[in-house]
């Protein structure tokens, strides 16, 4: 048995204490200048682009809800105040649309800001992920915590928030998760070196980490399985960031801070059940704004209809 696979099963006693623990909280990282999307990026979060007809940190934020999450801390930055506007009440809107008879507009709009309860925080400077997680330290406490990274979207009927929660509040030990990326897009990635370790109700999907890479060359990459921009952490994760220093682009590096997570507490990796999007890179944006169309039930069938006359 190695070292890492002994601190999993035997689940490290400090983290016996959370096992049952129930996952409340999740912090969403918004602080980054989105350089991958400008210009449209110039003078609005990337967070706050739009796919089809929601902005992209709400897909997230739904995730949130559908997940069991009561409280969402938000980690922002200059320039991203539309953020906090998006998801605050607005009364003069709601009884504008009211007034017009538009009242599932208006239950529309006031149901964005009751979905649940919002915390802000900056980071003053950009210091790279992990330090944005850091910063949020406080307001989390004690207890575990959902990690959602707003540019990755992930629709679909079974949230990959929530599959991470169910390993977490069954093991009691942080759980992350993982897809298949192509080999030569390892670099653009956490790469995860793990282990089969398949216990139910789970089955396959599970794996030991052994050991995790931020953003390898595809000849360093232990796999090709990556990081997909869902994490469920036990708040033991800050004292590690805090011994993290700085690693690939001289950012703190969440990815780092798990590999200490890893050695002394354990990590499971996770494959979800589920497809994601980079909606922080174009390409991706496009695939997410063409197939999330595709299913809206308003304009899905005239969405397909008008694709099917383009000549391709
Ligand atoms: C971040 C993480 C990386 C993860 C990726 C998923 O990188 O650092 O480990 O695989 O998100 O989208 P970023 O895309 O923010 O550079």
């Amino acid at each position: 048995m190695t070292k890492i696979s002994s601190a999993v099963s035997n689940a490290a006693p400090a983290d016996r204490v959370n096992t049952h623990q129930k996952v409340r909280k999740a912090v969403l990282p918004a602080a980054g200048l989105g350089t991958r999307f400008l210009p449209a990026t110039k003078a609005q979060p990337k967070e706050m682009l739009a796919v089809v007809d929601k902005p992209q940190i709400q897909y997230v934020a739904e995730e949130c809800v559908a997940s069991g999450i009561e409280h969402i801390i938000i980690v922002t930055g200059k320039g991203k105040n539309s953020i906090e506007d998006h998801f605050d009440s607005a009364p003069a809107l709601e009884r504008f649309l009211e007034e017009k008879g538009k009242k599932d507009q208006a239950e529309m709009v006031r149901k964005i800001s009751n979905m649940l309860q919002f915390s802000y925080t900056r980071q003053k400077e950009p210091l790279g992920l992990g330090h944005a997680v850091l910063v949020a330290r406080d307001l989390v406490g004690d207890e575990p915590f959902a990690v959602l990274l707003g540019d990755v979207l992930i629709p679909g009927p079974n949230p990959a928030t929530k599959q991470l929660i169910n390993v977490y509040e069954s093991t009691g030990v942080g759980a992350i998760a993982v897809e298949e990326v192509p080999r030569d897009k390892t670099h653009l990635y956490g790469i995860v070196d793990g282990e089969p370790a398949p216990q139910a109700p789970f089955g396959e999907r599970l794996l030991r980490i052994r050991d995790l890479v931020e953003k390898p060359k595809p000849e360093n990459a232990p796999s090709n399985l990556g990081i997909t921009g869902r994490y469920v952490l036990p708040p033991a994760v800050f004292d590690c960031l805090a011994r993290t220093k700085p690693g690939a682009g001289n950012e703190i590096q969440l990815t780092d801070a798990l590999r200490i997570l890893a050695r002394e507490h354990g990590l499971w990796a996770y494959i979800y059940d589920g497809v994601s999007y980079d909606a922080g890179d174009k390409l991706g944006f496009l695939k997410a704004t063409v197939e999330l169309a595709l299913q809206n039930p308003e304009f899905g069938a005239a969405f397909r209809s008008y694709l099917k006359t383009l000549k391709l």
